[in-house]
């Protein structure tokens, strides 16, 4: 029996990192930030000095990355490259144009897949990302798929830039979020789409604690219905018989 997964995936800058640190927090369960994983995929590329648009080069520089990550049950994920923690350092605009010559690579892809079910087979997971859903765990016992229109999570960066005294016009921020939204969806393997079975949540007019309280509303009654068909199995293999009224 696998790990309860729970995969929250969706465009940037619909919530998701804030939202699903918060309903990990309150489901005590651990949280990966996958977006954190190709932004220092893309910095040790940046690295190494390698042509980013010879996906070549970049599948070769991965035996050379050390990566690692940290989880933990309510701040941000940590993330290293070698001894080097590059938590703050992946932020950057440099590495976020960056990022799709990297995730736009198979093996690439398939390193970081590697990486993040083998996180999952160490305990119960809320992951956050493009492909969670899709392709890195198709089997999780709850997927959801978070998204808000162009203009909101525009709107939303916008604010978030000015406060922090960065100049701006929200033009060229709406006209970011379009180039990321066509990069992330176009890409032809683990593209952002929905899971044929998730549930979709718009955020464009919640609160991140209204979000994250409904997460957590599914996931306990999700998880819940798991452990009630877990019991009944043990019980018919001990009893022979289903407890269940008829
Ligand atoms: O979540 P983020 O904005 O930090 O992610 C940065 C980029 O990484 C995103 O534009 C696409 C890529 N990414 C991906 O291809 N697959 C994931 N599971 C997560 C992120």
């Amino acid at each position: 029996m696998g790990n309860n997964i729970i995969t929250i995936d969706g465009p940037s800058g619909a919530g998701k990192s804030t939202i699903a640190r918060l309903a990990a927090a309150r489901l005590g369960l651990r949280y990966l930030d996958t977006g954190a994983m190709y932004r220092a995929l893309t910095l040790h590329c940046m690295r190494a000095g390698i042509h980013l648009d010879k996906p070549a080069e970049v599948a070769k520089s991965l035996a050379t990355a050390q990566l690692r990550v940290e989880l933990t049950h309510d701040g941000p994920m940590k993330v290293f490259l070698g001894a080097d923690d590059v938590t703050q350092k992946i932020r950057t605009q440099e590495v976020t144009r960056n990022i799709h010559y990297v995730a736009d690579v198979r093996e690439a892809r398939d390193f970081l897949t590697r990486i993040q079910r083998d996180i999952a087979r160490q305990g119960d997971l809320v992951t956050e990302g493009r492909d969670q859903g899709t392709v890195v765990f198709p089997d999780a016992d709850l997927k959801i798929y978070m998204f808000a229109t162009p203009e909101v999570r525009a709107r939303r960066r916008f604010t978030e830039m000015t406060e922090r005294g960065a100049s701006v016009t929200y033009e060229e921020i709406l006209e970011d979020v379009s180039r990321r939204d066509y990069l992330d969806m176009s890409r032809e393997i683990g593209g952002l789409r929905k899971a044929m079975d998730a549930l979709e949540l718009d955020t464009s007019n919640l609160t991140p604690e209204q979000v994250a309280e409904s997460i957590v509303k599914l996931a306990k009654s999700r998880l819940a219905m798991r452990t009630r068909k877990i019991d009944q199995e043990a019980l018919r293999q001990i009893t022979g018989r289903d407890a269940r009224p008829k």
